[in-house]
């Protein structure tokens, strides 16, 4: 065994972290797991893990869940498509009489939603089949322990990577190899000040040794994102409030929403606007701005609560004991929907 490997499954079986899905090798729950971390930290997926496989224990329950209710229980992780896959891969399997993930590469990767990433790091932590998953702890540890140059924006440094990994990979515990990288990437290789002092790779380790740690990994200077400036209307007719289902595809599919229109709109114009389209309303107030960044775009928000004097047709009208139990509404509107849930 290479000296990296022994000394990365030395100090995690010293250090590693008590974590939910550490308990168990049910496929079901490893895929949940790996599925919820890929965009969220540590500590929120824990509480969101938990509480998805209380309600949903089996791929049977994940199969049958209204869709609506499986969002909800999803809200606030972001990146929607992610469970909705989930649920027709949950689907598939089902309907093809399997009642748990499979346990080759093959028949994972043709999954909805599944990649290499995921796919891998099923194989290895719930089948302890030896098998790679490169995620952002693998290219910060390996990219530096290396010193490898080629940029991690690079599709084809992906291949890289992963014959880096075969190398150092042991025949057996390969779970626990490869969540070494995640726990010593989260707590001692961080992007901002690692603490190589405390490092069991410190002696070996290239890019220390050459004391250009903050060099790697190697990546290309970021895309700008897109700005889009939005006005949002909180549409208020008695105790209830106008929401709206976005379309099934792009940004935030099928999530539901506040009104909102892509230009910005000060009280006077919308006032203008309710008066050509013959709305009446009792008043137009601003209710502030806010900010959201996705992955490819931010949004510039300027919130308007509008109360009505008739409501609209169009528009599914909520109360607030709905708003917070049944209707998920993307983080993007968070501060309007507690302006709403607050008043
Ligand atoms: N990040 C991605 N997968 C993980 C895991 N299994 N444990 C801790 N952090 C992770
Ligand atoms: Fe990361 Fe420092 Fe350890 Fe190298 S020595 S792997 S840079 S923490």
């Amino acid at each position: 065994m290479q000296n990296i490997t022994q000394n990365l499954l030395d100090w995690y079986s010293k250090n590693k972290r008590d974590l939910p899905w550490r308990k168990t090798k049910n496929p079901y729950y490893i895929w949940i797991s790996e599925i919820m971390l890929q965009q969220t930290r540590v500590e929120v997926v824990k509480v969101y893990y938990e509480r998805f496989i209380k309600r949903l224990p089996t791929l049977k329950d994940l199969s049958t869940i209204p869709e609506d209710e499986l969002l909800k229980l999803w809200e606030g992780l972001g990146y929607y498509s992610r469970v909705r896959n989930m649920q027709k891969t949950a689907k598939t399997l089902i309907d093809a009489g399997k009642n748990n993930l499979p346990n080759t590469k093959k028949e994972l990767l043709n999954l909805p939603g599944i990649g290499k990433y995921t796919a891998g790091a099923i194989l290895s932590i719930a089948f302890d089949k030896p098998s790679v998953a490169i995620d952002g702890n693998v290219y910060r540890v390996l990219g530096r322990y290396y010193a490898i140059g080629d940029s991690i924006s690079k599709g084809s440094t992906y291949t890289i990577y992963e014959q880096r990994m075969h190398k150092i990979l042991p025949k057996r515990q390969s779970g626990d190899f490869i969540q070494s990288f995640m726990d010593l990437g989260n707590e001692i290789c961080t992007s901002k000040s690692p603490k190589c002092e405390s490092c069991p790779l410190q002696k070996e380790c290239k890019a220390k040794k050459l004391n250009q740690v903050g060099m790697y990994p190697v990546k290309d200077k970021q895309k700008e994102k897109k700005i889009e400036e939005r006005s949002v209307f909180l549409l208020v007719y008695k105790d209830k409030v106008a929401i709206q289902k976005r379309k099934s595809t792009g940004l935030l599919a099928s999530m539901y929403e506040f009104p909102n229109i892509q230009k910005t709109m000060s009280t006077i114009d919308i006032e203008n606007a309710l008066f050509d389209k013959n709305i009446s309303y009792q008043y137009v107030s601003p209710v502030g701005d806010a900010k959201h960044v996705f992955s490819h775009v931010i949004w510039y928000m300027k919130g308007y609560i509008i109360e009505l004097k008739k409501p609209l047709d169009n528009y599914c009208w909520v109360t607030k004991q709905q708003l917070k139990n049944e209707y998920s509404i993307p983080s993007a509107f968070s501060s309007y929907l507690d302006y709403f849930l607050k008043r």
